[in-house]
């Protein structure tokens, strides 16, 4: 017997595993490897496995070390002891967040930009970006940074909207890859990208670590607005900005609030990737070609997909938002620039090009000529150190690796020595 069909099913051939008759979301085909960190967590248990006496030190995945600060953590602890009394019990809040969190939002990241019904609260700024895909659809074009953030186009594909796989560009069909390197200062020259629906666009970037200027922020904004296009504006890292000409808002950019969204999080501010708490801003003035305020059907995704943010998460946002608890939150972010300023230090004294580490927690250290993920199984292999290979970013990031400054001192520290007597003559 080969297996058995009904009317309305066949079971399995027996040899082979039982199965349903659902058809696999055929995207997921196009994907070519598993998601990037998980990808490399596999790799890295590979390496205990073979060394299981070496201490392994990871500048992969951007994860968080530091304890969240005491003030922060207090106020969770005393919103979960709440929750186990009736005074303090609650249960479904806000889809769109708590009223105070959004106004607190408003005015510490937006002041006299936003209003606080523009913001709406979630667990986090990679949750928000699917939800956006849902919001958006299948049938749009997409552009993204060339390297990127991985979710903006594993996402895009997943939804539909792409082609296949293209080994000969190493990118997805149907998406335009803008390409942001050392030659044109990480900013994509505007006057070869094709108008998109969707533009996606990190500052400070996640993985080079630059960040875009005032000027470079208007002429996307013009760009946008020339061509209808809607900006989703990543800001995860904009409170590790120093330098003056580094925005911490699209919103910054007159005209901003009629072409683009913004998403942001307290995981990187606050060690919050495992509380989790984002938000995305969605202005009012921001439309659908029809005249519908984007706002309205985000705010629709969000009542039907999502049931708010945690109530001790958003009890520790609004700590993080009260002058104690935001003066120990930009301490822990000090403690991570000055990890990515001794990275960044360590790869330029050994000769290497480097770039990022100021402006953002992640440096992105160049070896041309060579297969980044070559380069990462190399610093694996001969420093125990899991960095993330540039490719799996795009086909922009080949060449590069990415070492990440969320690690404690001491690793840093003694990831500095590895480095130094793998590469410091080379
Ligand atoms: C990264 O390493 O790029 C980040 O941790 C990813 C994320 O924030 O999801």
């Amino acid at each position: 017997r080969r297996g058995e069909c009904t009317a309305v099913r066949c079971a399995a051939a027996p040899e082979t595993a039982a199965t349903t008759r659902v058809k696999r979301n055929e995207n997921f085909g196009k994907l070519q490897a598993g998601y990037l960190f998980p990808e490399i967590a596999r790799r890295r248990r590979e390496h205990e496995a073979k060394y299981p006496d070496k201490q392994i030190i990871s500048l992969g995945i951007g994860d968080t070390t530091e304890p969240i600060p005491s003030f922060i953590s207090d106020a969770m602890a005393k919103a979960a002891a709440g929750l186990g009394t009736r005074e303090g019990y609650s249960g479904y809040g806000a889809e769109q967040g708590r009223p105070d969190l959004r106004e607190a939002i408003a005015k510490a990241f937006y002041p006299g930009l936003r209003k606080a019904d523009e913001i709406f609260v979630s667990d986090g700024a990679k949750c928000d970006a699917g939800r956006l895909q849902m919001m958006f659809g299948v049938d749009r074009t997409v552009a993204v940074q060339d390297p990127s953030y991985p979710v903006y186009v594993d996402t895009t594909v997943i939804q539909g909207s792409t082609g296949n796989y293209n080994p000969a560009s190493e990118g997805f069909d149907g998406i335009e890859y803008m390409l942001c390197n050392a030659d044109n200062g990480f900013f994509p020259d505007l006057s070869k990208v094709p108008p998109t629906d969707l533009i996606f666009f990190c500052s400070p970037n996640n993985p080079t670590g630059a960040a875009a200027t005032r000027q470079q922020l208007q002429e996307l904004v013009d760009f946008a607005k020339r061509n209808g296009s809607i900006i989703v504006y990543d800001a995860a890292y904009a409170l590790y900005c120093e330098e003056p000409d580094c925005p911490k808002t699209i919103y910054e950019i007159p005209g901003a609030d009629e072409v683009a969204l913004e998403v942001n999080s307290f995981s990187k501010y606050a060690g919050f990737t495992g509380v989790r708490l984002g938000w995305t801003v969605v202005p009012d003035a921001l439309r659908f070609s029809d005249g519908t305020p984007v706002k309205t059907d985000f705010n629709r995704i969000m009542t039907t997909c999502f049931n708010g943010a945690s109530s001790i998460a958003q009890a520790g946002a609004l700590a993080c938002l009260e002058p104690e608890g935001y003066s120990q939150m930009m301490n822990v972010i000090s403690f991570y620039k000055e990890n990515a300023a001794i990275l960044r230090k360590t790869f330029i004294d050994m000769g290497f090009s480097v770039y990022g580490g100021i402006n953002s927690p992640y440096v992105w250290v160049g070896f041309p000529g060579q297969k980044s993920w070559d380069v990462f199984a190399d610093i694996l292999e001969k420093c125990h150190i899991v960095t993330t290979p540039g490719s799996g970013f795009g086909p922009g990031g080949e060449g590069f690796v990415r070492a990440s400054a969320f690690s404690t001192r001491e690793n840093v520290n003694e990831a500095v020595s590895r480095f130094q007597a793998v590469f410091g003559s080379s």
